[in-house]
């Protein structure tokens, strides 16, 4: 698509950003939906980040990307300036923002949003919607990951496992939701029988150590394995899990679908994640 003078922009905030993926994304969805629009790496750093934000939407912008350092500094600025989405003000970070038409600088997170919808559409038989579910780590990304995990009624109990416990109870008390229970992460087996889903939001097993973040041994035979990695985008933890013959997902979808949101809002088209999309990403992915 050749862009005109009236090509709708946006990008990707980072330090360093040549690394990402989203502008390959973002690419992909533009040439197939033939949209005059362009989607750019930004790389900005954190000393420049707010005057960055302030000056896109006086060059035409319609929004961005935050990847990091400045999902918390976008937090920031959208809770104190701008507006949050609920699930912002939740999960506490912010990696999409919306230059309203109102001038208002809109701040949202679809890293949960991309996991449940990965999941819907890898395994749409919905049993692991329903029950406990398991997920391990305490970070950002598993913050995401359980708010998003929350919405869905079915989900009757949800245990937060983490190596420095602390940090899972941090996350319960500010998603403050009685299905959370916490555990450190070498508790997990207790809770692997009559488990639906299980979630690796660590990175242990990725530095070539043998350990896996969890034992699978007394894991219900049906769980739903997945993991947020997705380089290799079948861990250790999934090539496991597989072997016994648990179902898995990878975690490739999780970034395509995060990235519909954003997409939408600023060339309006909800884009189809899919095989091509897929294939066309991983080519990318060092
Ligand atoms: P992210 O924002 O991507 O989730 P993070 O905040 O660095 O990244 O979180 C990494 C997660 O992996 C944490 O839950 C971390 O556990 P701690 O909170 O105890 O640090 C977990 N993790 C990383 N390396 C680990 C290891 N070797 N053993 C157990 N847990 C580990």
């Amino acid at each position: 698509m050749m862009l005109t003078g009236k090509a709708r922009l946006a990008g990707v905030l980072g330090w360093p950003v040549a690394h990402s993926l989203s502008p390959r994304l973002h690419g992909f969805w533009l040439h197939r939906h033939g949209i005059d629009g362009a989607y750019l790496p930004l790389p900005v750093r954190s000393e420049d980040f707010l005057e960055v934000v302030r000056a896109l939407p006086k060059a035409g912008f319609r929004g961005a990307n935050v990847t990091v350092p400045h999902k918390e500094a976008a937090f920031a600025l959208c809770r104190d300036h701008g507006r949050l989405s609920d699930r912002a003000r939740r999960v506490g970070s912010v990696n999409t923002l919306v230059f309203a038409e109102d001038g208002v600088i809109e701040g949202d997170t679809t890293d949960g949003f991309g996991f449940v919808a990965n999941l819907r559409q890898e395994a749409p038989d919905d049993r692991w919607t329903r029950g406990r579910a398991v997920v391990l780590g305490a970070g950002g990304a598993a913050r995401s990951v359980v708010a998003g995990l929350l919405e869905l009624p079915g989900i009757t109990e949800l245990v937060l496992a983490n190596r420095t416990l602390r940090r899972a109870e941090e996350v319960a008390a500010d998603l403050a939701d009685a299905r959370i229970r916490v555990c450190a992460l070498d508790g997990t087996a207790a809770f692997a029988d009559h488990c639906a889903l299980v979630v690796n939001t660590t990175s242990v097993g990725l530095k070539g150590e043998q350990s896996l973040p969890m034992p699978l041994d007394a894991l219900d035979p049906a769980a739903l394995v997945t993991d947020i990695v997705y380089h290799p985008l079948v861990t250790p933890f999934l090539a496991a899990a597989q072997a016994r013959g648990n179902p898995i997902v990878d975690g490739l979808g999780m970034l395509l679908h995060q990235a519909r949101p954003g997409f939408q809002a600023w060339f309006g088209v909800d884009p189809e994640v899919d095989a091509d999309l897929r294939a066309h990403v991983l080519a990318g992915a060092v």
